[in-house]
């Protein structure tokens, strides 16, 4: 700094001005896109418990993170990948840009993910809540393990993933900032941090989920199981107030004191011993049950 001060000084009047000026302007780029950049652990802990654990990448019995998680698909089955940051087998040598590409646009070194990664939802989020989730997975226990390629027949495969993004996923921005609180709150959260629509909205016979049904339930969800319909309809979930849901997002336990099982409880449990919806901030979860209460009841049986 002395050194710096010192050269300063024995600059001419004009280009000291000069010099001090190339500085600030240079501070003034760089300051905020470090501070855009750094995401806060704790409040990314809080988005991966709201994102059910991203529980594909995680194996049953964990570690957290490190891949295994089944994802089955009508194209055979697929296996999340390793989310850790492992250098050589997990996300250890990505740039935020291309964790951030993964998460929200489907994109990888190898070219667009399988629509079994469901980037399409999770467009929607914010770039603020984005650095918190990377700043979380940066923070996991790094776990050397290689990516368990899928099983089934995709034909063209790199072609088909394009071409599905381009012509099948919904399309959603960004949100601009997370929305703080309320129903606002609920909705980013249900639609683009916990995708309840992944498993609850049906899709059609090319597997693009139906929007104009989003949340009504399925005879065909993953894994070939149904999911029940959770809009507020009397074929629905009409009979639950905010407070069950709560309750259920929180438990694992309907009101009438049944326990979920299968999917939704591994979203709301999370996964070799990681963070699910239980483990998120009550607020938010509450934001979610809320929210859910006023989306439009439609009526469609799910047995
Ligand atoms: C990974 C798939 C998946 C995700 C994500 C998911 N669910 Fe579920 N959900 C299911 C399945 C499967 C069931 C049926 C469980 C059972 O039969 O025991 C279910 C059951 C439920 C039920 C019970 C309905 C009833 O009639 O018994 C509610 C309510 C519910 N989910 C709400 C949500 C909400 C809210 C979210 C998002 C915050 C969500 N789910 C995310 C798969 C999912």
């Amino acid at each position: 700094m002395d050194k710096l001060v010192y050269v300063l000084r024995s600059l001419p009047e004009t280009g000291r001005f000069a010099a001090w000026a190339v500085g600030f302007l240079l501070l003034t780029l760089l300051v905020p896109r470090v501070a855009g950049a750094t995401g806060d652990v704790e409040r990314g802990k809080n988005l991966f418990a709201l994102a059910g654990g991203c529980g594909c990448h995680t194996s049953q019995d964990g570690p957290v993170g490190a891949g295994g998680g089944e994802a089955p698909t009508p194209f055979g089955t697929f296996y999340g990948t390793n989310i850790t940051p492992d250098e050589e087998t997990g996300i250890g040598s990505w740039s935020d840009e291309e964790i951030e590409a993964a998460i929200r646009r489907g994109e990888n070194r190898d070219g667009v993910e399988t629509p079994a990664m469901p980037y399409y939802w999770y467009s929607g989020m914010s770039d603020e809540d984005l650095a918190d989730l990377i700043a979380y997975l940066r923070s996991l226990q790094p776990v050397h393990r290689p990516n368990r390629p899928h099983e089934g027949e995709v034909p063209l495969e790199r072609w088909a993933y394009r071409f599905w993004r381009w012509w099948f996923a919904p399309r959603f921005e960004p949100a601009r900032q997370s929305p703080a609180g309320g129903m606002e709150r609920g909705r980013y959260l249900a639609d683009h941090v916990s995708i309840c629509g992944d498993c609850h909205t049906p899709r059609s016979r090319f597997g693009a989920p139906l929007l104009s049904m989003h949340h009504a339930g399925t005879k065909n969800g993953p894994g070939d199981k149904s999911v029940p319909n959770i809009t507020p309809d009397a074929t629905g979930i009409a009979e639950w107030d905010s407070a069950d849901l709560l309750n259920l997002l929180r438990t694992g336990f309907t009101p009438e004191f049944d326990n979920v099982q299968g999917y939704m409880a591994d979203v709301i449990e999370g996964h070799g011993g990681g963070p699910g919806y239980r483990d998120a901030r009550e607020e938010d979860l509450r934001d979610i049950a809320e929210y859910l209460k006023t989306i439009r009841p439609i009526e469609h049986e799910v047995d």
